[in-house]
């Protein structure tokens, strides 16, 4: 039988379980603020936003948008972000990934300060995490164990194999899974673009993470029997229908479904989870910076 796993309903617990730590930070005078910028429209990464805002709101935390013109010099993008790390209202912010082509991403990163670093995508906190004193989790690879931890899926000795080696996702992901720690200890293969044989690598997976980009890469013959299969892509596929698309995952979710133990669909998998999980960091972030000590779920 195979079960396909509910990342909204995972995502309601954990955003249930945020209510708390808002009230305790509530009682202290101190509200917790989130702050998204966008340089450029990029439909995708508008919704994305929206998405993220309206979270805030649903949860009590204090949204803020910032546009950045498409086309503004680097310059204008800085002044905003150093704005907010000067902001004592803003606990947390990100700026949406990718930014237009004369904007080098990392330039970006290095320039948020780190405490405020949501996303976890600061050099200093990518250390820290490889290190294993993470600061903040990257919100996807957290979200993923999460559910694992959520559906009873052991890591501990467990082979998992994650296609795509991304910043943000597999790269991340691979180096929490390896950690000495009760939601780690696993054995993880990371495949990517030159790996050969990649097909061999998926079926020895106990627990098989798709991260890659690849509209349904991985399909029912590259998956053993009983593998938990975590579908992290998100993929515009252009169809006849009114919104002029599909979104379909890494995985096939049709030919996989009967081979997986558990699976979990697009959407409504991982994605839910990544905005819970920002919303995790965002709290922690008002936590330590109101010096007030709050439960996390
Ligand atoms: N673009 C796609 N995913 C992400 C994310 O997790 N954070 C940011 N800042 N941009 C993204």
């Amino acid at each position: 039988m195979t079960d396909i796993i509910d990342g909204n309903a995972v995502a309601d617990e954990i955003k249930s379980g945020l209510e708390g730590a808002i009230e305790t930070l509530a009682d202290a005078g101190a509200r917790p603020g989130l702050a998204t910028v966008l340089m450029g429209d990029d439909p995708a990464s508008q919704t994305y936003v929206n998405m993220k805002q309206r979270d805030c709101e649903e949860v009590g935390i204090e949204g803020r948008h910032v546009d950045v013109d498409g086309d503004a010099p680097p310059e204008r993008l800085y002044e905003q972000i150093d704005a907010l790390n000067d902001d004592p209202d803003i606990h947390g912010y990100l700026v949406q990934d990718p930014t237009p082509d004369h904007v080098d991403y990392r330039d970006v990163i290095r320039r948020i300060a780190p405490e405020k670093d949501v996303d976890g995508f600061h050099p200093e906190n990518v250390g820290r995490l490889v290190a294993g004193d993470a600061r903040f989790r990257p919100c996807t690879p957290h979200g993923v164990q999460k559910l694992l931890q959520a559906y009873d899926v052991e890591t501990e000795g467990a082979d998992v194999t994650i296609v795509g080696r991304s910043r943000i996702v597999g790269k991340p992901l691979a180096n929490l899974l390896v950690q000495k720690a009760d939601d780690g200890n696993a054995t993880v293969t990371v495949c990517h673009s030159r790996t050969e044989d990649l097909a061999e690598k998926t079926r020895n997976a106990d627990i098989l993470v798709a991260a890659v980009g690849v509209p349904e890469l991985v399909d029912g013959p590259m998956v053993s029997e009983g593998t938990v299969v975590i579908d992290v892509g998100i993929n515009r596929v252009e169809d006849d229908t009114e919104k002029g698309y599909e979104l379909v995952g890494d995985v096939d979710f049709k030919s996989v479904k009967s081979k997986a133990s558990l699976i979990t669909p697009v959407p409504g998998g991982v994605g839910p989870m990544t905005r819970a999980m920002l919303l995790y960091n965002t709290v922690k972030a008002a936590s330590v910076q109101e010096g007030v000590a709050v439960d996390l779920p």
